[in-house]
């Protein structure tokens, strides 16, 4: 029931701390430490190597959790869209586990390749939203994101559940390696649950940002570099699909191998600022967009903010910054698909689970 919202998708926005709280709580033992089926544990410490597989948003939680399972865990992580894994498959490893990710878990492109995977030999663990949905039947090993059943068309609080369930389990797996972390991941969690409520407060502030930026545009550019690099790929998608705005997000040092002859006078960019060994190269970025036109809008973080950024996210853990930067984006692109009369949860032309190849 979506109660006294307008529409799932805000209500769902605005579940993501929620979301991540139940998780904690959901992935820890009797003695409150962080704790993963021991199965799954040992098969990923087996692999020589982890194959993501999944579409859309949930192809895009995979390239963060590629970023955490290969920094925390040091395990070699390859992230595929499904659609074209199975058309295109890539050299496998010896010791190959795949990883399914699907909010519904009934995700057709993705289910072709769990079946050849299968047919193949190789072991699969699907991380789904749908206990008993068909990729958590076929693989040999779930894990749930108990994020509560997900109506709006456009993902949200599957995605940031997703990435909180990555960010454990690249943890565990360290810790089975007898890798020593120097985070606590819980912890840091909880954090970042309280980032999301204070930007979930702060709906005004993205709503003025729709409605400067993106009330009449035809076209709006997200750039960001290391892991804002795949946020902004999410925001980007977020705002597509839902507001029919031309969106794409962009590596920001890649801008300019082409892409920079789109932008004209007041064309908007949107660049992520959330880590600091690119903080200076991203916004040299956002200088050369500004110097052809470009109406920049620079989201920053806590502590590596600036003079003229337009908003700044409250710090949380370098590692965990897509779980929080990506709340204003989903905002954003929900207020610009708002203001432009959209039906923000039935978009045109999509269905919410995609069972076709
Ligand atoms: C975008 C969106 C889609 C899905 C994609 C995969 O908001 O919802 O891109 O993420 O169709 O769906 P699942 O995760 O159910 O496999």
């Amino acid at each position: 029931e979506k109660g006294t919202y307008p529409y799932y998708m805000l209500k769902e926005i605005d579940e993501q701390p929620l979301v991540i709280r139940r998780l904690i709580e959901k992935y820890r033992n009797e003695q409150g430490e962080l704790a993963i089926d021991e199965d799954i544990v040992q098969a990923i410490n087996e692999a020589d190597r982890l194959y993501i597989v999944a579409c859309g948003t949930s192809y895009h939680a995979g390239l963060v959790g590629k970023q955490l399972i290969e920094n925390w865990a040091k395990i070699p992580v390859e992230v595929h869209i499904a659609s074209e894994f199975s058309y295109n498959m890539p050299l496998l490893s010896e010791k190959p586990l795949f990883i399914y990710i699907s909010q519904s878990g009934e995700t057709a492109d993705s289910r072709a390749v769990l079946v050849r995977t299968k047919e193949l030999g190789c072991k699969s663990l699907t991380i789904t939203n749908v206990p008993g949905s068909t990729l958590s039947r076929e693989a040999d090993y779930t894990l749930l994101l108990h994020a509560g059943p997900e109506i709006a068309v456009a993902s949200t609080k599957a995605y940031t559940a997703q990435i909180a369930v990555l960010a454990m389990l690249a943890a565990v797996a360290a810790k089975a390696k007898g890798i020593a972390l120097d985070v606590d991941v819980t912890k840091e969690l909880g954090i970042v649950a309280n980032a999301m409520e204070t930007l979930c407060d702060a709906k005004h502030e993205m709503e003025n940002i729709a409605r400067e930026y993106l009330a009449t545009t035809r076209n709006c550019f997200f750039i960001g570099r290391a892991v804002d690099y795949y946020v902004v790929l999410e925001g980007a998608l977020k705002l597509k699909e839902i507001s029919y705005i031309q969106a794409e997000g962009f590596a920001g040092g890649e801008l300019k191998h082409g892409t920079i002859a789109l932008i004209e006078k007041g064309t908007p960019v949107i660049a992520l600022a959330t880590q600091e060994h690119v903080n200076l190269s991203i916004r040299g970025n956002v200088k050369e967009v500004v110097a052809r036109g470009a109406n920049p809008c620079i989201i920053s973080m806590k502590g590596l903010d600036m003079e003229d950024d337009r908003f700044v996210i409250p710090a949380v853990h370098p590692m965990l910054t897509p779980l929080a930067s990506v709340v204003p984006l989903q905002l954003i692109a929900y207020y610009a698909a708002l203001h432009r009369g959209c039906d923000v949860d039935k978009p045109r032309n999509l269905a919410k689970s995609v069972t076709v190849e």
